[in-house]
This record gives structure tokens, sequence and C-alpha cells, in this order.
């Protein structure tokens, strides 16, 4: 049961015997947690009481547009606004009549006429008037216009004849307004994203390190990206002065080794990207105790080469992230060192950038980059970092939906 807490609905009462009904509705909406205002038009007062309403909604009922208090204490705009879904029950042929052609001459269609918010009507009328070519015009007008529709059911009528007409039962309401108001699937959901970034600090000694430029403002706009679509984002990243991305896991290392354990440790994984400045050589022996300047001459450091973590992670057999994504930073031929990347590491895709000293690219906000897959070369325009993180997700999310699409 989708929950309704913290949600605010704006029921519009029309004037029809099913009216009764949205005793029933109210009662149901706030057992689940849902706030209820209430607009009842002039004839809907010929069924129910106002008062009756109010004191199921715990609120003050609205019922007539120029009622000058109501006016200045919550204007018919900001009445309409304020709800997450206006619902119109029972809707009646005269109101569903006058939202198809923007009539707005009380309260109740005046509110409709305002809203930005998304709409839903429970119509309840007489079978004939239901079937009028009228009424089916005006629905099919309604329904174009994106207005949510439930009902009506065929049943007998309180008028004695029998067809469709009755306004839905009360919990199926609810169950329209829970589908409504549930939050949108997001295309991520349910897949896993792998992400480094940052520099890594190989140590020299307790208190000395070999590390570089890289800010990671890349790769943290890459994981907030990953998780404004809904991935469960693991964020492995070396030392950097950035706050942790909300809604992420993030895993802080210090060296390339380090990472790479990490890495392997988070895998499977359905989409990885490595943007890490990783460096690529460590001290062979590092000294536990402070190197001391010595009377003869400095220490000679002596280096072994780091693991490389993205071609691991992209020649793995049993558990390859189904799309394996590298950075490429250059300095140079950008576009031909990149290709080369993209073969020698075995990944899916390379974003290739240019971080000579006069691109700005490390520790600015801004990048320029070139995408290099076996389909070809994409390059964007510069933008800010975050666009670039928004626009890469969404391609990996296009690549990735379709490759499992194909694999069915
Ligand atoms: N990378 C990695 N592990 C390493 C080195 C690099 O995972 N030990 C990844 C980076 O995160 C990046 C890609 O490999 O996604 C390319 O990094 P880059 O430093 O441009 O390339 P290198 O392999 O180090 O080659 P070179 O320094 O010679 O350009």
């Amino acid at each position: 049961m989708t929950s309704l807490d913290g949600k605010t609905v704006l029921l519009i009462v029309g004037g029809g015997i099913a009216a009764y009904k949205t005793h029933e509705l109210i009662r149901l909406l706030k057992t689940r947690g849902c706030s209820v205002r209430v607009i009842m038009t002039r004839a809907a007062e010929e069924f129910v009481t106002p008062l009756s309403l109010a004191s199921l909604s715990g609120d003050k009922v609205f019922t007539a547009l120029f009622s000058l208090t109501d006016e200045v204490e919550m204007g018919h705009i900001q009445l309409s606004r304020a709800a997450d879904l206006l619902v119109v029950a029972p809707a009646t042929a005269d109101l569903m009549a006058k939202m198809a052609h923007g009539l707005a001459d009380d309260l109740a269609s005046t509110a409709l006429l305002a809203t930005d918010k998304k709409v839903l009507i429970a119509p309840a009328m007489n079978v004939r008037m239901w079937r009028h070519s009228a009424t089916q015009r005006n629905l099919a007008t309604l329904r174009r216009d994106g207005i949510a529709v439930v009902g009506p059911n065929d049943g007998e009528m309180a008028c004695g004849e029998f067809g469709p007409g009755r306004m839905a039962e009360p919990a199926e309401i609810v169950d329209a307004i829970a589908g409504l108001l549930k939050p949108p699937t997001l295309p991520l959901a349910g897949k896993k994203v792998l992400i480094t970034a940052g520099p890594t600090r190989e140590p020299i000694d307790p208190v000395r390190f070999i590390s570089n430029h890289s800010s990671g403002k890349q790769g943290y706009a890459i994981a907030r990206a990953a998780v404004a679509l809904g991935a469960e984002t693991i964020l492995v990243s070396g030392p950097t002065s950035l706050p942790i991305p909300p809604g992420v896991q993030m895993m802080p290392v210090e060296t390339a080794t380090e990472m790479l354990e990490t890495c392997e440790g988070e895998l499977p994984a359905d989409i990885a990207i490595f943007a890490a400045a990783v460096a690529d050589w460590r001290i062979a022996q590092h000294s536990d105790e402070k190197i001391k300047k010595g009377k003869g001459n400095p220490p000679t450091l002596s280096l072994t080469e780091n693991p490389d973590i993205l071609k691991t992670v992209a020649t793995r057999k049993a558990d390859r992230p189904q799309i394996v994504v590298g950075f490429a930073a250059e300095t140079g031929n950008v576009i031909k060192h990149a290709a080369d990347k993209l073969t020698r590491k075995g990944c899916d895709l390379i974003v290739a950038n240019d971080v000579s000293a006069e691109s700005g690219v490390f520790g600015g906000d801004h990048n320029k980059v070139h995408l290099v897959s076996s389909s070809g070369i994409e390059s964007w325009p510069d933008m800010s970092k975050d666009d670039v993180a928004h626009k890469l997700m969404e391609h990996l999310t296009v690549m990735l939906l379709s490759s499992q699409e194909a694999a069915r």
C-alpha cells in the first residue's frame, strides 16, 4: 500500500447523490496520512453539509468564490496550488462540462482552472447523461487535457436505472490517488553504479606522499547525477576537500592499492566509472618512520607501478560491470591517446579531456569532453562539470538499458 503521508488533496465535491460517498473518501485518505481540504459547489450543499465534511477533514470547508475572508486567508489560486492533487468527486455532468470549456464562475471551477497540479475526476451521473454525446465529448476533451479519470462503475443508480454512471467506490478513488501521487520510477532504480574519484596518495613516509592536482569535482558531480537517476551509488574516493554527496555510499581510500581492493569488493555493479586520477607509481618500499635529512645526499625514491584499476575491473571475467567507463586526462593529442586507452584498458567508453594548464580543468568547474567509443567520437561543448555529469549519466543509462534490452 503506497503511503499518502504528508500529501494534500484538494477535494472538490460536486452536487450529486454520490456526494455522500465523500465522507468515506475523506476518512480513508486521512487514515493514509493525507491532508484533505474541501471545496463544495453550491449544488453539493443540497446533498451533504459543509459541517459534516469539515468535521471529517478537520479543516474549514470552502463554499463560495467571493467570500472576502477566504480570499484574504487563502485565495483560490493558492488553494489549488498548495495541494498535491485535485480530486473532483462526484464529477457531475455539469462540472465536467465547465472544466472542458474552461468556465470559472464559482470557487470550484475557478480553482480547477487556476491549478498547475494534476487533476483526477470521479464522474457520477445518470446513465443517459453519461452516454450523452455532449458528456462523452467533454470526457474526451478532459482526457486530452491530461485529466485522470476513475470510474464510473456499472450498477443500479439512485434513479432506478441500470448502467454506467455510479461513482467509483471511495477505496477505488484512493487507489487512483495513490497511483497518481507515487513518485515516478527513476531509470536507474535497482542499478548499482561504482565511481572512483579524486587523487590517490602514495606514502613516502608517515608525513610525505606522492599525489596529483585532482580535485575530485567531476567524479563527485557524476555521483550526484547517478543518485538523481535513482542508482545505488558507490563513491570510492581518494582524499578531497569536497562534501560527501547526499545519497551516495562513500568509501574513502588513500592509495591506488586500497582503491582497487575497495572497487573489487563492490562488484558486481551495472556501471563502473573510473574518474579518479590514480597515481601511476608508488614508492617501492615506503618508510614507516619519518625520513630524516641525512648528512649525505638526499634519498633516492625507488618507484614501482601501481595496479591499473580500470583495466583490472574491465577485464574481469565473471563479474565485469556491463558498462565500464574510463577518463583520459591528456595534455595533447587527446583523441588519439583516448582511442588508444579504450582498447588498451578494455573499456566501453573513454571520456577524454584536455587537462593542460591553460584548460583550467584541474580544480576548475568546467570541462570540455569527447566521448570516445567503438561507435565513434562525440564531442561536447564546454560545460559545467555538473552538466557534463548529468549528460554523461543520461548517456550511460541509455547504453545500459538498451544493452539489457538487446540481451533479452
Ligand atoms: N586509471 C586507473 N588506475 C590506474 C591509472 C589510471 O584506474 N592506475 C584509470 C583512470 O581513473 C582513468 C583512466 O585509467 O579512468 C586513464 O587514466 P590516465 O591517468 O589518463 O591514464 P594512464 O593509464 O595513467 O596513462 P598515462 O598516464 O600514460 O596517460
